[in-house]
């Protein structure tokens, strides 16, 4: 009933967990039963270790949060030598965010997992990011240089391809398109929009890099419209993220067009939210005699 299925690989419910909002599966382990989610999508991964950016980079806004995380993470060889064995031991997909700074770097991070032993069934490809100085956003907001990665990273792998896209863009639909001609199983959308806040009394930024991205409930609006506008343009499957926190925003999404979605900002209060989202889901589809989760895939009814 909640089975879906992006390229050759089933997944045995649409629920996925976004990257940077639960670690490496290893952290969330005590929390969750990480066996009834459809899959973990990991921190962003690059190609040498980062520090990411002085505190404070984190701050809770009305129905969200700001982040400037700036990318912290152990770098690929680390991560595969002490995240990758962990994550293979799991009964649940993985797929593999990677994020860089040049194509080069995103090419490279790709190769070293292809040699690794992990059972990883794809990679997130993060254009997306706004809170690096160097990299990430750059390709997400530019077609050809999305057209051009994705081609390079397509000929560097057969397990599921899927292009993060950014809502910091003038047309998402074109860069979405753009991943499709290079050969993406998937767009994943949105990435965080940038914000920022200020406290009156010290009158600073409230995050070190003045700037961040904007997650949570605040933002699943402008993400549903985001799908919808996708869902006109491509025909690969689109992953859905943006506030979700609950069954109905995920039936929501699927609406709109999305074969699969990612729980991200909820995972900080609520990590084990999934599990209840199942059961609910379940429900609800039985109440209203739909047999298979996708029979609702962009069902929307727009008024023209
Ligand atoms: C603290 C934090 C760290 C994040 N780190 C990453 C990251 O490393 N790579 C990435 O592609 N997205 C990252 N994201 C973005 C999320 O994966 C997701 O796209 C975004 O938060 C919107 O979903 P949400 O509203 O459900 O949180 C991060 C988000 C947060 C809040």
């Amino acid at each position: 009933m909640l089975n879906v299925k992006i390229k050759d690989i089933k997944f045995n419910n649409p629920l996925l967990t976004a990257s940077g909002t639960f670690g490496y599966g290893d952290e969330v382990k005590s929390l969750t039963d990480l066996s009834k989610l459809g899959g973990i999508v990991t921190k962003s991964v690059t190609l040498e270790p980062r520090e990411g950016n002085p505190p404070p980079r984190i701050y809770e806004t009305t129905s969200g949060m700001l982040n400037s995380i700036g990318l912290a993470n152990v770098g690929i060889n680390t991560y595969c030598e002490q995240k990758l064995p962990f994550l293979n031991s799991l009964d649940t997909k993985i797929i593999i965010n990677i994020a860089g700074s040049s194509l080069d770097e995103y090419v490279k991070v790709l190769e070293k997992l292809e040699e690794s032993n992990g059972v990883h069934v794809g990679y997130e490809i993060n254009i997306s990011c706004p809170n690096v100085k160097k990299g990430g956003m750059q390709f997400g907001v530019d077609c050809s240089m999305t057209e051009q990665l994705t081609k390079r990273l397509r000929e560097k792998t057969d397990k599921l391809l899927i292009m993060k896209l950014s809502p910091n863009v003038t047309s998402i639909q074109e860069i979405a398109k753009a991943s499709e001609n290079g050969g993406a199983d998937a767009v994943s959308a949105i990435n965080t929009l940038v914000g920022a806040g200020i406290d009156i009394n010290t009158r600073k930024p409230v995050l070190n890099t003045t700037f961040g991205g904007l997650s949570g409930p605040a933002i699943k609006p402008i993400a549903i419209a985001n799908i919808l506008k996708i869902s006109k343009v491509v025909s690969i499957p689109i992953i859905g993220i943006g506030g979700i926190s609950n069954y109905k925003d995920v039936i929501e999404f699927i609406l709109a067009g999305a074969t699969m979605i990612q729980l991200g900002t909820i995972n900080f209060s609520q990590p084990h939210r999934n599990e209840e989202i199942l059961i609910q889901l379940k429900n609800w589809l039985n109440k209203n005699n739909i047999s298979q989760i996708m029979d609702l895939k962009g069902a929307v009814e727009c008024y023209s």
